[in-house]
């Protein structure tokens, strides 16, 4: 009876850690889901374009080192593609904007944060970042400038000009740019926290270790138990 409820603990425990958190929406608008995945190279490519083409115009990935889009089998650049990247940059710099912060909010009213803990940092992750990017409206009370009303945003006004051109573009553009902002959520999700796919493997298999380990105890248990009167 009692190996059945260790064992029912260890399940229990491994359904746990696998459910992602389904985490709601501080403030705004309910969220729009960003369909990410971080194991998927080719979004992770394509995210990574977008950031450095459209969001390093202003925001700096300081924890994101180019040598590390080398090194992350998930990105897996080459060594090629990482020069063309950072230009005079060294490769174990981070992914720094050449915009500097100041000059950034001497336009902008607000100085562009440092993205490389965005997702983790935000309620909402992900489908945080993806809302935001699909989510610039003309402000239904006519107050908040164009390209600075964002129902997402808490408060709705947002300092940051409309980065994927969302407001006013032709619906023939609709898909491309919702994958844009599909793919710069994937993206910023995996340097969030980069070793995430390497953790969810190795303990995959610490769970089948212990439930391994649970039986073969079980089974001797039971076999030095077996002839003792009790
Ligand atoms: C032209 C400059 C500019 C570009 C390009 C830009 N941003 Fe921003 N971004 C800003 C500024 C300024 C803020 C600060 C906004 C505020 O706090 O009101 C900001 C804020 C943000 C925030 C934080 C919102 C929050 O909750 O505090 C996120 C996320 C973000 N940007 C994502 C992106 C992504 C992704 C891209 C590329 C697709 C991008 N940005 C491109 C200027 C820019």
């Amino acid at each position: 009876m009692k190996t059945t409820n260790t064992l029912m603990a260890i399940l229990a425990i491994a359904v746990m850690g696998f459910s992602t958190s389904a985490m709601a929406s501080g403030g705004g608008a309910a969220l729009k889901h960003a369909e990410i995945d971080v194991t998927n190279q080719e979004q992770l490519r394509r995210g990574l374009t977008v950031f450095v083409d459209v969001c390093m115009g202003c925001h700096s990935a300081k924890y994101m080192t180019y040598r590390g889009l080398m090194a992350y089998p998930e990105l897996a650049l080459t060594r090629e593609e990482v020069d063309d990247l950072r230009g005079d940059k060294s490769l174990m710099s981070g992914m720094i904007s050449d915009m500097s912060p100041e000059d950034a909010t001497e336009s902008y009213g607000k100085s562009p944060p440092d993205l490389s803990l965005i997702v983790p940092g935000r309620r909402g992750g992900a489908d945080y970042i993806y809302s935001l990017m699909v989510g610039f409206e003309h402000d239904p009370d006519g107050k908040i400038p164009d390209g600075n009303y964002n129902p997402f945003y808490p408060g709705g006004r947002i300092a940051m000009p409309d980065p994927l051109s969302w407001l006013d573009h032709d619906a023939a553009d609709t898909a491309e740019l919702e994958q844009q902002a599909h793919d710069v959520s994937a993206f910023l999700a995996f340097i969030g926290d980069p070793h995430q796919n390497e953790r969810r493997a190795i303990g995959c298999w610490v769970v089948g270790f212990l439930v391994l380990l649970t039986l073969v105890l079980w089974r001797l248990k039971v076999e030095v138990w077996k002839d003792v009167k009790h």
